[in-house]
């Protein structure tokens, strides 16, 4: 099960950059990669950096500490493929950005 969380709007976000933001209280970086649009938790997992103040190279975000490196597609850390950082699909509707957050499930 999962919901979908309105994030901001595509004008919010030009190709190239990156903001972060509130949703269901986790910080999310979004992404305008040529007007494709990633999401992924903005909290880099090794000390917490904000991770849409990165630099940015094609789909690959340099954490701005330490410089672990994230593919924004899929939150891959790209120097450990074994590790990743969670990554939300991404939808948009009538100009808006919507991610999808899955429910825990009960174990
Ligand atoms: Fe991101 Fe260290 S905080 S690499």
């Amino acid at each position: 099960m999962s919901r979908l969380f309105k994030v901001c709007s595509m004008e919010e976000v030009p190709a190239g950059t990156a903001y972060s933001y509130q949703v269901n209280n986790v910080v999310v970086a979004v992404f305008n990669i040529e007007g494709q649009y990633y999401a992924i938790n903005d909290a880099c997992p090794h000390a917490g950096a904000s991770l849409s103040a990165g630099y940015l190279d094609g789909c690959v975000v340099s954490c701005p500490l330490h410089a672990w490196r994230f593919d924004v597609r899929d939150g891959t850390w790209v120097d450990n493929p074994c590790i990743a950082t969670d990554a939300y699909p991404v939808t948009i509707q009538d100009g808006d950005l919507f991610i999808e957050f899955k429910e825990p499930q009960p174990e």
